[in-house]
């Protein structure tokens, strides 16, 4: 059952380029346009929506952070994301123009839902986007569009995160599809470019044993932390939660700006601290998470750097240096995620962890 693997987890995580094949699947039309009509939500009703609220919990927020950019950007819709456990304690501003998003893989998370039905109790449109058909969210929600990833058996989220990703990009590049925004031609490539997604997953999956390694030889470390700017930052919270959950070890992610607002007290010798370095593409991000890399190397950390096929600016700097397939900045966690997945993996499974049952967790939280 577990295909040849030790752990669920694993053969979850090597099944991501077909969860992410599944999740395209369908979806993306021969002459380029995407097909949502699955998702019971009216283009007119779409055309209408004045603001975006993400409401999720764990790994599926961290999906959410992540949508916040490219909804923004290729729909220009405000969005705002929120814990769902924090959204029904305040008196968020919904109106019939606002749509709500839910993420949850199981469809079943009890913050999760409470959420939907404070925003429905206030005539907001709900979307779910779950991996369980016929779970209660999906069945609460207005409109629902399912993830494809398949049973997810592990407790730790890899393969349900990857199709959350590609849910989001899903709906963000539909939105600008039928709201005609100024990108056209820019959403027209990245609906290419998608489809293509899951052979980058695969040559991610074909060059992680540097990581696996890297990971054992990190194993009886006490703290690791995470740095990302943009959607590396999202990428970043989801590899310190990923070793917290499986590796019990104190892992932090900070939005790299923030580093000389108070982190960079933490640096001292040896520290490991994985970088998430965004494309050359966007210079403005690249260089400064550069000098946030120099920064924290000459107060004696030590650099596990995930950056492009290609960059070799980073090269000086790396100690480690973790190679991912070149794509658009926005795109990018879908790539950089898995070896923080794989990494942390493999660092529980060295401390002797059961990764597929950590402890005090479980796989859906059916309680507030
Ligand atoms: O089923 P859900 O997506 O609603 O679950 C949300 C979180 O409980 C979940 O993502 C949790 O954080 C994972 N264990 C993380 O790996």
């Amino acid at each position: 059952e577990k295909g040849g693997h030790d752990y669920f987890m694993l053969k979850e995580i090597a099944e991501q380029p077909r969860a992410v094949a599944d999740t395209l699947l369908g979806r993306v039309g021969a002459d380029g346009r995407l097909t949502l009509d699955e998702m019971r939500l009216s283009d007119q009703q779409l055309r209408d929506v004045e603001k975006i609220i993400i409401v999720a919990c764990g790994t599926a927020y961290h999906a959410g952070l992540i949508a916040k950019y490219a909804i923004e950007h290729w729909a220009q819709i405000p969005c705002e994301v929120e814990l769902a456990s924090e959204f029904r304690y305040r008196d968020p501003i919904l109106t019939r123009s606002t749509l709500v998003i839910a993420i949850s893989q199981s469809g079943e998370t009890m913050d999760t839902l409470m959420a939907v039905r404070h925003a429905r109790e206030q005539r907001a449109n709900v979307l779910g986007i779950c991996n369980v058909n016929g779970s209660t969210i999906p069945r609460e929600c207005d409109g629902v569009l399912y993830t494809h990833a398949g049973p997810e058996i592990a407790v730790a989220s890899t393969k349900a995160f990857l199709t959350q990703l590609v849910a989001v990009y899903l709906i963000a590049l539909y939105l600008a599809q039928v709201r005609g925004t100024k990108w056209g031609d820019e959403v027209f490539a990245m609906i290419q470019l998608l489809a293509t997604m899951p052979e980058k997953v695969e040559a991610v999956l074909g060059t992680v044993e540097p990581v696996r390694e890297l990971a054992r030889s990190l194993a009886g470390e006490r703290c690791v932390l995470f740095l990302g700017r943009h959607v590396g930052f999202p990428v970043a919270l989801e590899g310190a939660l990923k070793l917290k959950e499986l590796a019990y070890m104190h892992a932090e992610g900070f939005a790299a700006g923030e580093l000389k607002h108070g982190p960079i007290a933490l640096i001292e010798q040896d520290l490991p601290v994985v970088v998430i370095v965004p494309p050359r593409a966007r210079p403005v991000l690249h260089d400064k998470i550069v000098s946030n890399i120099q920064e924290i190397r000459a107060r004696g950390a030590r650099t596990i750097v995930i950056a492009e096929e290609g960059d070799e600016t980073v090269v000086p700097y790396a100690d480690t240096l973790i190679r991912v397939p070149a794509v658009p900045t926005l795109l990018q966690p879908l790539v950089a995620t898995v070896p923080l997945q794989v990494f942390a993996c493999e660092l529980a499974t060295a401390r002797g962890h059961d990764v597929d049952q950590p402890r005090n967790l479980a796989k859906s939280v059916t309680v507030e």
